[in-house]
This record gives C-alpha cells, sequence and structure tokens, in this order.
C-alpha cells in the first residue's frame, strides 16, 4: 500500500476546506495513521489536529487506534466507538472507509457523536433496576407473611388478622407505584405535544383543596386559597394540571408540620401565571432541591415510603410543567417554609 503522507501531494479534495461543509466530524488520514486533514467539527471535537503528525495526538482512545491500524491491515471499513475523556467525557461512533488514489491511500474517518443515545440507554437500564427494587422489596415481605400465614401462626386469629392487614398494606404500596409508572409513561409520551385545551386554575385548586381537606384536618392543617375570583383561563390540559398541583399539595400536606397552614395561590401578570404551593416544616436541604425531581428520588426514604410515597410524583410534575412550557422553582428555608412555584408563560390562544 502507498503512503499519501509520504508523496507530500495536497490536492484540493483532501484539503479541509471542503470537508468543512460537513455537518459531522471528518477525519482523513494516512496509511501509517498520520493526520492529512480534519474538518472544523473535528477540529473543535477533539484538540491537537496538527497535519503530518500522529493522529495519537488528536484521538488517544486506544482501541480506535487499534482499529484504524486494522483497516489498513485488511483493507476494509470498519465501524468502532471512541471514547473522549478529556473534558466531558463524550462517545462517538466512527466509520473508518479506506480508499486508494493515484496519490496514495488513507482512509477517512467520519464520526457520529452517541453520548445523548448512550446516556438515555444508561438512563434506561437504570431505571428498570430502579422499579425491579421498588417492586421488589413489597413483593419480599408479601411472600413472607404467606408463609407465616401457612405455617402454624397463621391458625391464630389475631395474627393472621395482623398479617393480612400487612398484605393490605403492601399490595397497596405496589398498586401505587404501578399507577404512578402508569402516570409516568403517559405524561412522557405527551410532553412534547402543545397542550390545545384551555383551563381555568380556580375551579381546579379549589377542587384540589376540597379534596385534600381530610387529609389536611388529620394533621390540624388548613388549606388557605389565595387565588382571585376572576382568573384569567390558561391554556393548558385540565387533568394534567390537576394532577401536577394536587401533588404538589399532596406534598405539602405530608411533608408540612402538623397544624400549620398549606397555602395554595395564583398570581397573574402580563405574561406569566404563577402557582405557588407553601407549607412550613423542616426545611429540604440545598442539596436534594436539584434532584427531587429524579425518578424515585426521595430525600428520607423511609418516611417518604412510611407517607405512602414513591418518589415519582415530583417526577410526574415535571413532565406536565414542561409540556406546558412552565418552570419549577423551590425554595426551602427554616423560617419561609418551603415553595413550590411553577411559572407557566401566557400562551397566546390557537387559532
Ligand atoms: N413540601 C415538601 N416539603 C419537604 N419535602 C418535600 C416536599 N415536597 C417534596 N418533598 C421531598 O421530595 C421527595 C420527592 O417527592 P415526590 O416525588 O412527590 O415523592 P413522594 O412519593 O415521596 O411524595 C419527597 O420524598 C420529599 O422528600
Ligand atoms: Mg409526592
Amino acid at each position: 500500500m502507498r503512503n499519501i503522507a509520504d508523496q507530500k501531494v495536497k490536492t484540493p479534495f483532501y484539503g479541509s476546506e471542503s470537508l468543512d461543509s460537513l455537518p459531522l466530524p471528518v477525519i482523513l488520514i494516512s496509511s501509517n495513521c498520520i493526520l492529512l486533514a480534519a474538518n472544523k467539527r473535528a477540529r473543535e471535537v477533539f484538540n491537537g489536529f496538527r497535519a503530518g503528525e500522529p493522529l495519537s495526538n488528536m484521538i488517544t482512545d486506544s482501541y480506535f487506534l487499534e482499529a484504524c491500524a486494522r483497516v489498513f491491515e485488511k483493507n476494509e471499513a470498519m465501524e468502532c466507538e471512541i471514547v473522549r475523556t478529556v473534558r466531558r467525557k463524550r462517545t462517538f461512533q466512527a466509520s473508518i472507509s479506506p480508499f486508494q488514489s493515484k496519490e496514495g491511500d488513507g482512509a477517512y474517518i467520519a464520526i457520529y457523536e452517541t453520548t445523548a443515545a448512550r446516556e438515555a440507554e444508561r438512563m434506561r437500564a437504570s431505571f428498570v433496576a430502579d422499579v425491579s427494587h421498588e417492586l421488589r422489596s413489597p413483593l419480599t415481605t408479601l411472600i413472607a407473611t404467606i408463609e407465616t400465614l401457612r405455617g402454624r401462626a397463621g391458625a391464630n386469629p389475631d395474627t393472621r388478622a395482623r398479617f393480612i392487614e400487612l398484605m393490605a398494606q403492601e399490595t397497596e404500596r405496589m398498586h401505587g407505584i404501578v399507577d404512578d409508572l402508569l402516570s409516568l409513561s403517559a405524561t412522557e409520551a405527551v410532553e412534547h405535544i402543545l397542550p390545545n385545551q384551555t383551563a381555568n386554575l380556580l375551579p381546579i385548586m379549589t377542587n384540589i383543596a376540597k379534596v385534600l381537606s381530610t387529609k389536611a384536618r388529620a394533621k390540624g392543617m388548613d388549606i388557605v386559597l389565595e387565588i382571585e375570583d376572576d382568573l384569567p383561563d390558561m391554556r393548558g390540559e385540565y387533568d394534567e394540571l390537576y394532577q401536577a398541583i394536587y401533588n404538589l399539595a399532596e406534598n405539602a400536606i405530608k411533608y408540612g408540620e402538623s397544624d400549620s397552614n398549606v397555602t395554595l395561590r395564583v398570581d397573574v401578570t402580563e405574561h406569566s401565571m404563577e402557582i405557588k404551593v407553601h407549607n412550613y416544616g423542616t426545611p429540604i436541604q440545598e442539596k436534594h432541591i436539584p434532584r427531587l425531581t429524579e425518578r424515585f428520588y426521595r430525600v428520607d426514604k423511609s418516611r417518604s415510603r412510611d407517607l405512602g410515597g414513591t418518589g415519582l410524583g415530583l417526577a410526574i410534575v415535571k413532565h406536565i410543567i414542561n409540556r406546558h412550557l412552565g418552570e419549577l422553582n423551590i425554595t426551602s428555608s427554616e423560617e419561609g417554609g418551603t415553595t413550590f412555584s411553577v411559572t407557566f408563560p401566557v400562551m397566546p390562544e390557537e387559532n
């Protein structure tokens, strides 16, 4: 195989200018893995390009460098992954295609970024692991309880009643997880579709306050509504807005301090509608705040579980807010209490 780098031939074809118009990173190397050209995208992603120097100056991934050598050995195209570890870790798929020309032999390396796809795959795998783990613990309790009831202890009416109650609780918990998972996937599926209905937050929040009043009373709490009677409509799906605000209000009751008030408020400005759900109680530490909308994230897992939580509520809320182009802001302090505020832009009516 002849080597174009040796021939010091530079035709416009090899010039990086003509490659610059390509939207993907492309690198051209000679058959002894010397850099000949790299387009603008390639030089942005991988530093260190200098024509005439080894490819390894630019890309250090050893599997990829071996793959390039193999392409020339076998004289056939290959696909290979590149992991870039400098700065932020990024992954790429490279397609290495050898060519022969009268000036010499070399290879084109076309590169596609796969970082986002890899991350999505990693998240999917960890989600499946999380779901299995969450369902597994109530199932383990159920299996153990059934075993006990089958044995001699099952003959005792008191034990039986206690264990059946335990089974009911664990089944309820699994039911809650499955229901929330279905809601999560339903809200995620429509997250990128703009709502085409109009809704008014006043009846939504009044209904939520009514439905949750028993729960609030049980903790000595009152739900205070601070909403104008002539609240304008907004573009949004009634059911989704109900679900999101219900989740926030229910959290305020669950995690708020007994014998204090929970406030549901709406502020209207020219360009936005801001919902505030406020409660008093132990503040949420700063470090947890950015992670609260992650699936299954709970500040205190056992407390949330005892209160019947799944850790999916705020993940669902986040999808609904995104669909309505809103923003979630969380503030929490000892004196000021905790406020979950959601700002929705006023979207123009659809014609
Ligand atoms: N108003 C609040 N005050 C304090 N902590 C809260 C509040 N709302 C949510 N959290 C924290 O955020 C976590 C996630 O909330 P969420 O997704 O609704 O799950 P859960 O099923 O536990 O209610 C909760 O477990 C709790 O730790
Ligand atoms: Mg919740």
